[in-house]
C-alpha cells in the first residue's frame, strides 16, 4: 500500500467539513488504495469541538485514516500536505457589509497562502471553498509565489452538480445520463449555469440537452435563475447553508483534479484565468476543464452566443470588483 498523503481540511469544526472528514478518511477521494494523514485546522475557540470531530473519526474505525493531527496552528496544519481543502472563512454576520466580509476574508487568505507557500509541498492541490471563494483562492496564490498558480482552484462543482440534477429532474433521466453543464463565471449569483453544450444518453443515443428540453424560455431564464438561487432556497429551508452537498462536491472536485475526467466529459472549476474566451486575466474563474495527469486544460472553442457573452461580462465584472477590494483591503 502506498505512503500515507498529508490532506488539510481547514474550518474542520464546521458543517461542510463534518461530511468532508468522512468522505476523506473512507478512500472516496483519494482512493482506496491511498492511506491519509489528516490536519484539521481551525480557530482557537472550536479546539473543544474539534475533539469531538477526532473521537468521531477514532470511531470511524477506517483503516486508511493514520494521523489525526487537530490544531488552530497553520504552521503545523499545512506542513507537506498534498492537498488542501480551504473550507473555514469568516462567516457573514448580521448587518454585515459585504465589504466588510471580503476583509475579513482576505486576512485569512492571506494568512493560510503564506503558510501553504512556507510549510506545504510545492506540487499541492489547493481547493477554496470558504466564500468568496473565487476570490480567495486568488488572494491564496498571490501569498503563496512558491507554488504554481494553477494549483489553486475555487469550488463551483456543487453548483454544476445542482445543475445536472435539475436537467435530469427536467428531463425524467437518473443524474449521471446528464454530462457537460458548465458553470461559468463566480460562485455567487453572478454564475452562469450553462445547459447549451450539455448532453443526455436517452435509449435513442447520445442527444443534446437543449434540443430535449425544446424550451427556450425554460433553460436560458428559469434554470439559471434556479441554479443561481439554489443556494439561498436551502438557507430559506434549512435555515443553514448547504454542508452535505457542499462536502460532496469539495469531495468529487478533489477526486478528479487527482484521477482525471472520463473521455468526452468535462468539469467546471474556479482556475486563474488566461484569458480564455476573453475573460481577464489575473481572476479566479469557473470554466470548463477537462483533466489528465493531475493538470486541468481549459475546454476550448466552444461556441458562445451574444446572450452568453453578456452573462459572462457580468459574472467577470463582479470578479473584477471582488479583486479591486481585496487589493485596497491589502494596501492598507
Ligand atoms: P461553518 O460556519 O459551519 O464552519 C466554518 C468553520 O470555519 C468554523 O468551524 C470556523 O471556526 C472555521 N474558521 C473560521 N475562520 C477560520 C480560520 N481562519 N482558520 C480555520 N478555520 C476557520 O460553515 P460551513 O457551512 O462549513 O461553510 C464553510 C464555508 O463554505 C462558508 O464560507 C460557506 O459560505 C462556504 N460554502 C461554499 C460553497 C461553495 O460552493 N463554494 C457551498 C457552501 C458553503
Amino acid at each position: 500500500m502506498a505512503e500515507p498523503i498529508d490532506v488539510v481540511i481547514t474550518g474542520a469544526a464546521g458543517q461542510i467539513a463534518y461530511s468532508l472528514l468522512y468522505q476523506i478518511a473512507a478512500g472516496t477521494v483519494f482512493g482506496p488504495q491511498q492511506p491519509v494523514n489528516l490536519r484539521l485546522l481551525d480557530i482557537p475557540p472550536m479546539m473543544k469541538v474539534l475533539d469531538g470531530v477526532v473521537m468521531e473519526l477514532e470511531d470511524l474505525a477506517l483503516p486508511l485514516l493514520r494521523e489525526v493531527l487537530p490544531t488552530a496552528e497553520p504552521a503545523k496544519a499545512f506542513n507537506n500536505v498534498a492537498a488542501a481543502f480551504l473550507v473555514g472563512a469568516m462567516p457573514r454576520k448580521e448587518g454585515m457589509e459585504r465589504k466588510d466580509l471580503l476583509a475579513a476574508n482576505v486576512e485569512i487568505f492571506k494568512v493560510q497562502g503564506e503558510a501553504l507557500d512556507k510549510y506545504a509541498r510545492k506540487d499541492v492541490k489547493v481547493l477554496v471553498v470558504g466564500n468568496p471563494a473565487n476570490t480567495n483562492a486568488l488572494i491564496c496564490s498571490h501569498y503563496a509565489p512558491s507554488i504554481p498558480k494553477e494549483n489553486f482552484t475555487a469550488m463551483t462543482r456543487l453548483d454544476q452538480n445542482r445543475a445536472q440534477a435539475a436537467l435530469a429532474t427536467r428531463l425524467n433521466v437518473q443524474v449521471d445520463q446528464v454530462k457537460n453543464v458548465i458553470i461559468w463565471g463566480n460562485h455567487s449569483s453572478t454564475q452562469y449555469p450553462d445547459a447549451a453544450h450539455a448532453t443526455v444518453t436517452l435509449s435513442s443515443g447520445v442527444k443534446a440537452v437543449s434540443s430535449e428540453i425544446n424550451d427556450d424560455e425554460w433553460l436560458n431564464n428559469i434554470f439559471v435563475t434556479m441554479i443561481q438561487k439554489r443556494g439561498a432556497a436551502v438557507i430559506a429551508a434549512r435555515k443553514m447553508s448547504s454542508a452535505m452537498s457542499a462536502a460532496k462536491a469539495a469531495g468529487d472536485h478533489m477526486r478528479d483534479w487527482w484521477f482525471g475526467t472520463k473521455p468526452g466529459e468535462w468539469v467546471s472549476m474556479g482556475v486563474v484565468s488566461d484569458g480564455s474566451y476573453g475573460i481577464p486575466k489575473d481572476i479566479v474563474f469557473s470554466f470548463p476543464v477537462t483533466i489528465k495527469d493531475k493538470r486541468y486544460e481549459i475546454v476550448q472553442n466552444l461556441p458562445i452566443n451574444d446572450s452568453a457573452k453578456s452573462k459572462l461580462d457580468i459574472t467577470s465584472k463582479e470578479l473584477e470588483e471582488e479583486r479591486t477590494e481585496a487589493n485596497n483591503v491589502l494596501k492598507k
